[in-house]
């Protein structure tokens, strides 16, 4: 029998594209930035499995254009950019990578969160074009951590890890979700509230919700507007669960005091957006899971995944598993 064969949008550190080779006929993608379409939708007609990057757009069209893809395997947790229900719909399972990015990007949202509230990227400033003058007492104030109260918006994988590190500096932590979860209230110490109620009585929110239609804006004017003045954002989710514009408007009408973003909407955030040039918005590229171990892990993972749906097996982490029979 041929070996099944597999697309690789663009190649994956680790020993992930050897893990395929394996039990496969592999085609990467050589080329150093994302995949064009056209050539994807080429290239995805003769695949069996798909081994992709959250830059790729596996939409319907796409898997009109791939009869016989059997498997698709994102090297990411989120999945915005694949129309799961379309695959679901064809029977394909979809793959992700929880879990080995959970503290790696929890870590990053922390270092966001102080960033932004004690005014890193102002007193860098500062330093850097020569405003460091002398020693005054309230020269670049910012915001406690310690005895401070944490919003978690979406109090997932990554949402329980930031509440852990947030216990650990001394906050108080309210999460909201669509459902309670009495577990995390229990091991957590954390406290539910509704949306609304989150806004209105944290000193810090942190976005760490996945995006799909019913979190797309979530954060609008309307939310900055609940929010206290002195309150800091943070969004390590998705750009587009958070109304770009409305953020820029609230940061530099001090609606909120600062932001510290690794995602925005649009990716990547041209350098004369408005957003951009704000002294209270701390912006990353989009570098949440960005640590060498921890991207191989991703990789490998996403690697395992491809395999287990190729050999006929159940993959261990699939986004869809309604697509298997109970
Ligand atoms: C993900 O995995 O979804 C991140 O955004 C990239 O690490």
């Amino acid at each position: 029998m041929a070996a099944p064969k597999i697309v690789v949008t663009r190649r994956p550190p680790g020993a992930a594209e050897e893990m395929l080779r394996a039990a496969a006929d592999v085609w990467t993608w050589p080329e150093n930035r994302a995949m064009p379409r056209d050539e994807l939708l080429a290239r995805a007609g003769g695949a069996d499995g798909l081994y992709c990057m959250l830059t790729d757009r596996i939409d319907a069209g796409l898997l009109d254009a791939a009869p016989r893809l059997g498997a698709v395997s994102q090297m990411a947790v989120g999945v915005d950019n694949i129309d799961v229900a379309a695959c679901t719909a064809r029977g394909i399972p979809v793959g992700h990578t929880p879990d080995v990015l959970t503290e790696t990007t929890a870590d990053t949202a922390f270092g966001l969160l102080i960033a932004a509230a004690r005014r890193f990227r102002e007193g860098m400033e500062d330093v850097v074009e020569g405003r460091w003058g002398e020693w005054d007492p309230m020269y670049m104030v910012g915001r406690d951590l310690h005895g401070s109260v944490l919003g978690i918006v979406g109090l997932g994988r990554i949402g329980r890890a930031v509440a852990r590190r947030a216990a650990g500096f001394g906050m108080r932590v309210l999460y909201t979700k669509r459902f309670r979860d009495p577990a995390a209230e229990e091991e957590l110490g954390v406290e539910y509230r509704s949306f609304e109620g989150l806004l209105a009585e944290s000193d810090h929110v942190a976005v760490l919700t996945s995006l799909h239609a019913g979190t797309r804006h979530l954060v609008d004017r309307a939310a900055l507007a609940a929010m206290k003045p002195s309150a800091t954002l943070v969004n390590a989710s998705r750009g587009p669960v958070v109304d770009t514009d409305a953020l820029a408007e609230a940061l530099s009408e001090g609606v909120i005091a600062a932001a510290g973003l690794d995602v925005t909407d649009p990716e990547p955030l041209p350098p004369d957006h408005p957003l951009a040039s704000l002294p209270n918005c701390f912006i990353v590229p989009h570098i949440g899971s960005a640590t060498v171990r921890t991207r191989i892990l991703m990789a490998e993972r996403a690697a395992v995944n491809l395999r287990a749906a190729l050999e006929g097996n159940r993959m261990p982490y699939c986004i869809n598993p309604e697509v298997y029979p109970a």
